[in-house]
């Protein structure tokens, strides 16, 4: 695949993943066209030799794999990625009428850069559930597409004695919504919405799992156009290297794919990281356990999570001799508390799959003084025993709404991938 091209789909890839579901969605589209067949969890399966798989959880994680029979003497080349973005989501009960204006109750979903959420064209997408006529639960995905809400901010007339305070998670976040015509009903502004998509059989809006996001659509950027900037590059960016690389992969080597809901908010859930996703797929695609573990010490988990490029106005919060670059290639992160599970093996490996592409390599540590952020590789790594590595995409601007990224490193983390995954037997 050319750069171009790939470019070209994921800035669709970004602008189509309003959410972890949506992810999903457009991840399954991916893999179906690339021969991918679904598998149900609940099913019993029967794999065919050479034959590529995915199964989805909660329509918000996914594992796809390339079946290679007695793989247990190979091992799994696995990259991982996560599906969520730091965001804002609706709570519940939406009732909310303030000076006449209706807003929306908003929680905050991990650690977003709240300032940037002022100001800002947004709109609602995500899941909800239904009942029929019939009393069945159904769920659809739901996007508004349209800039349906906006969190105004304070004039800097009425704030000059409050500059630089802390945003006000519960006060300030309410997005307003509209003005009031004093019967206002969320759950059938939502029926409304579902009903556009042609579903019609709604007996009632049982509950939701809605965020808000940016409706800005992402960008190649900067006088070169060498920048591309959009939401949730933390991290689409990785979900997408990782799909192509498995779609592209010569299927000599056992490749999987794992995309995991819930990394911004510590990987536990059902599924999440530290949830059994993982490990009951790897463990129903070997004949035994005890082809199972036996394959664990041939294989390794790349853990592909965004990395921080050194910002130039920023430049003193980065270590003097780590401070990787935009466009110049993966990032390979290194903690000597294992909140990034990279150790040295796992990262000669990766080096090598990287000087057989010719793809550039960074490091990336935390300045001492500093404490460290983590992914789900430690996570992933600690669950099955695997080995692991954290590698990333540089970029600014990590959890703002809008990030930036080099245009070149996602084409280029692509590469990387794709080499480590056509590794027949690891080096070592
Ligand atoms: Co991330």
């Amino acid at each position: 695949m050319t750069e171009n091209k790939f470019n070209k789909q994921l800035i669709s890839f970004l602008s189509k993943s309003v959410s972890p579901y949506h992810c999903i969605t457009e991840s399954k589209k991916i893999l179906k066209k690339a021969g991918f067949k679904e598998l149900k969890e609940k099913d019993k399966w029967t794999l065919k030799d050479g034959e590529s798989y995915y199964v989805t959880k909660n329509s918000s994680s996914l594992i796809a794999f390339v079946y290679i029979k007695g793989m247990e003497n190979k091992g799994y080349r696995i990259t991982g990625a996560h599906t969520d973005s730091p965001c804002l989501k609706l709570k519940p009960v939406q009732d909310m009428i303030k000076d006449s204006y209706v807003q929306l109750a908003t929680e905050v979903y991990g650690g977003p850069v709240l300032s940037t959420w002022f100001d800002r064209d947004l709109s609602i997408a995500g899941k909800i559930c239904y009942t029929t006529n019939k009393d069945e639960i159904k769920t659809t995905l739901i996007d508004f597409k349209e800039p349906v809400a906006i969190i105004p901010n304070l004039a800097i007339h009425l704030s000059r004695s409050e500059k630089n305070k802390e945003v006000g998670k519960q006060k300030e976040l309410p997005p307003v919504l509209f003005q009031s015509s004093g019967k206002e009903d969320f759950n059938k502004l939502l029926k409304n919405e579902i009903s556009k998509s042609g579903i019609k059989n709604i007996k009632k809006i049982m509950d939701h799992e809605l965020f808000l996001y940016d409706t800005q659509k992402p960008s190649i950027s900067g006088l070169k156009k060498e920048f591309i900037t959009g939401g949730k590059l933390d991290n689409l960016l990785s979900c997408f290297a990782g799909l192509q690389a498995i779609c592209n992969g010569n299927k000599k080597a056992s490749s999987i794919l794992v995309l995991n809901d819930h990394e911004e908010v510590g990987n536990t859930s059902n599924v999440g990281a530290q949830g059994p996703f993982l490990l009951s797929v790897l463990e129903r695609i070997s004949k035994t356990r005890e082809d199972l573990w036996r394959s664990f010490d041939n294989s390794m988990i790349i853990s592909s999570d965004n990395a921080h490029g050194v910002h130039p106005n920023y430049s003193e919060k980065f270590d003097p001799s780590h401070k990787p670059l935009l466009n110049s290639g993966p990032v390979i992160k290194y903690n000597a508390n294992q909140r990034y599970a990279s150790n040295c093996e796992t990262t000669s490996i990766f080096k090598m799959a990287c000087d057989k592409v010719k793809v550039p390599y960074q490091s990336f540590v935390m300045r001492s003084d500093m404490p460290c952020g983590t992914t789900i590789g430690p996570t992933a790594s600690a669950k099955t025993g695997i080995k692991a590595i954290d590698i990333g995409v540089p970029t600014f601007g990590m959890h703002s709404i809008r990030e930036t990224a080099g245009i070149k490193d996602c084409y280029l983390m692509y590469k990387a991938i794709l080499s480590f995954n056509n590794i027949e037997v690891l080096p070592i």
